[in-house]
């Protein structure tokens, strides 16, 4: 087979080299703003991807270009072959990482350090245990706090996901950058984003400039240090002087960072998303089941790629319900 080098750059001339995969549409939490209150019905397991397929598919990412995977879910933990999973994906020589709410980590350190596995995210929007329940509609928050502490003893590269949400945590701005004097993690602030049915609205968005504000309120000019970004980092990076962590903010919505985007996503029923908000998917799992070639249908699907968040390139868009209800909730699509 002939390669055609070029697939995964769009018509941006975008390269595409950083591939996110879920692996599970369930959760053991129920964040509001991830999922609806009624749950969501779940793809027959038959048509979930299996280790093997995820490998498969993979593989042909790689073969053309992508060299970073980040698995998520759902919660990628609740997969009952996740080891297996890391161990198939860990021989494709690529960067791995993984995002997890934190909940069940405690139980994989072995198999993430086995197979290199060494930068997590983790989710956790508040510091406040009752605040925790709310927000997940699960109890949990003693687990995932000490899961955190624990990935940092055991010296992963552990960043922290707190989507903030107007008068629910915007006043712990200040202590989850305070919690990074002693913990070397980045904290990172992410802009409440629409997906279908988390009851988005723009008066529950803490923007960039809002949480900016607060922290230069609260810390002297000279203690707040910017930092470099990474190459198609999403986020703008900061830290305190003499503080052993960071923190940064994911303004998706206010400010997007489209045109550095090197992502795409592979859901765990096989279907391929240019983009976080696009509303149209490529099926590429029945495809392979099938026998075909998947790399003509890759192709059409990066080619496609809108220049700015799937099309909502505007405010406006982005408010309107029918444009993002076409999309799927987060928990499917793994964030
Ligand atoms: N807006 C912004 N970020 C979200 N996440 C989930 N839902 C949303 C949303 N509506 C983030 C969480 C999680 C990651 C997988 O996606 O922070 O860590
Ligand atoms: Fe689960 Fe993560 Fe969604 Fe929360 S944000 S419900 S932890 S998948």
């Amino acid at each position: 087979m002939t390669k055609n080098k070029n697939i995964l750059t769009d018509g941006f001339n975008r390269k595409h080299t950083y591939l996110r995969i879920s692996l599970i549409e369930r959760c053991n939490l129920r964040c509001t703003y991830c999922m609806p209150a009624e749950g969501i019905s779940l793809t027959p397991r038959e048509h979930l991807m299996r280790y093997e397929e995820i490998y498969e598919i993979a593989k042909i990412f790689v073969d053309n270009g992508v060299n970073k995977i980040r698995l998520t879910g759902g919660e990628p933990f609740i997969r009952k072959d996740i080891s297996f999973i890391f161990e198939k994906l860990a021989s494709l020589n690529v960067e791995l990482a993984i995002t997890t709410n934190g909940v069940t980590i405690n139980r994989h350190i072995k198999t993430l350090k086995k197979n290199k596995i060494n930068n997590i995210n983790i989710s956790l929007d508040t510091l406040i245990a009752e605040k925790f329940k709310k927000i997940t509609r699960r109890d949990d928050f003693t687990k995932v706090y000490n899961n955190l502490l624990l990935l940092v003893n055991k010296g992963f590269t552990v960043k922290i996901n707190a989507v903030l949400i107007k008068d629910f945590n915007d006043n712990e701005i200040i202590d989850f950058i305070n919690l990074t004097k002693d913990l070397p993690v980045t904290f990172r602030f992410i802009e409440f984003m629409p997906f279908d049915g988390n009851k988005w609205n723009k008066n529950k968005l803490v923007s960039q400039k809002e949480i900016l504000t607060q922290v230069e309120k609260y810390f002297l000019k000279d203690q707040l240090i910017r930092l470099q970004d990474a190459p198609n980092d999403t986020s703008k990076n900061y830290k305190i002087k003499g503080y052993k962590g960071s923190f940064a903010i994911i303004s998706s919505v206010t400010n997007p960072f489209c045109d550095s985007c090197n992502r795409l996503r592979l859901t765990a029923d096989g279907k391929l998303k240019n983009c976080l908000f696009s509303s149209t998917e490529q099926d590429l799992l029945t495809a392979f089941r099938q026998g075909n070639d998947i790399t003509p249908i890759i192709q059409k699907a990066v080619q496609a790629k809108f220049k700015t968040r799937g099309g909502m390139d505007t405010l406006k868009k982005f408010q309107n319900e029918t444009l993002h209800g076409k999309n799927r909730s987060m928990i499917t699509i793994g964030g």
